[in-house]
């Protein structure tokens, strides 16, 4: 079965496409067909996976307004079990253009659907909002999982994204739950980091990923060589910090119902 997670956070810069990239990139390293849905105008999960697509290019738009069939669309990147189907500056306008669409919600859900289960993984990078892009990603994922950049502010707006998530839920997607919050942009030795780690995990619990992902310059030097961090500088700690996230992933996914922690995820959107 694919399994599809939307990396969600209408805050601007919390590590959104860095943790979609390079989690698509480990998985896809470990053999699992992988796709990357870039569902962010700015095209940064494209250009990042080493993709430069056009304006007259068949790219997520053309899907979402059902011009063009996903796999059409797709492209391959570096690593051989990882595509990404991206986007360009058309789905700039494109939310006003999809609100008129009926079905307007399920575009991506039943996009997605024709890729039947070809891939075993596929991550959603959504845009810094909560509109419409967002609202599809929502809707045709089975779990949402978010970063938060470890600062001060971290937690603010997390209480409307996950209203966000529950009436999605209600209204669209029954099925939704928090796949996790992952900790972003960690430094140690700063102790207002660790203040902020203390109060996250401690409200949150659970539904917090025991790794978290350091602030290292090899990740943000490799979008710019189009490739992700595994394969620009394996042996970086942020190449090893989303080896062990995507592990970490993988043994909660295979959890099942039973955890305590999936109990947890399924009633924090509820
Ligand atoms: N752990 C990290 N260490 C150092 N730099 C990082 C780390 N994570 C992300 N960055 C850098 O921080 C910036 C923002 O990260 P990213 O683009 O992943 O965030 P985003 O949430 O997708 O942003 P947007 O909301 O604009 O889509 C980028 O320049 C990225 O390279
Ligand atoms: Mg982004």
């Amino acid at each position: 079965m694919s399994r599809i997670i939307a990396v969600a956070n209408q805050k601007g810069g919390v590590g959104k496409t860095t943790t979609a990239v390079n989690l698509a990139a480990c998985l896809a390293a470990a053999g699992q067909d992988v796709l990357v849905v870039d569902m962010d105008p700015q095209g940064n999960a494209t250009s990042g996976l080493g993709v430069s697509l056009r304006a007259e290019d068949t790219s997520l738009y053309h899907v979402l307004i059902g011009q063009a069939q996903p796999g059409a669309a797709m492209r391959d990147t570096a690593l051989p079990h990882l595509k990404i189907l991206g986007s360009e500056v058309n789905l700039f306008g494109a939310e006003m253009e999809l609100a008129q669409l009926p079905n307007r919600e399920r575009l991506l859900t039943g996009a997605l659907a024709a890729l039947g289960q070809r891939f075993r993984f596929i991550f959603l990078d959504c845009p810094p909002s909560l509109g419409l892009l967002t609202l599809n990603a929502l809707t045709a994922c089975q779990g949402v999982l978010i970063p938060l950049q470890t600062e001060y502010y971290a937690l603010e707006g997390l209480t409307q994204l996950l209203h966000t998530v529950a009436r999605v839920r209600r209204a669209w997607n029954q099925s939704l739950k928090l796949d996790g919050i992952a900790l972003t942009m960690y430094d140690g030795r700063n102790n207002l980091c660790r203040q902020v780690e203390d109060d996250v995990r401690g409200h949150f619990k659970h539904l917090v990923f025991k790794t978290v992902v350091p602030r290292n310059v090899r990740l943000s030097e490799a979008p710019s060589f189009g490739k992700p961090a595994i394969l620009y500088d394996p042996k970086s700690t942020g190449s090893q910090a989303y080896l062990a996230l995507a592990r970490e992933l993988m043994v909660n996914l295979r959890g099942g119902g039973a955890s305590e922690g999936e109990q947890t995820r399924r009633e924090a959107v509820a």
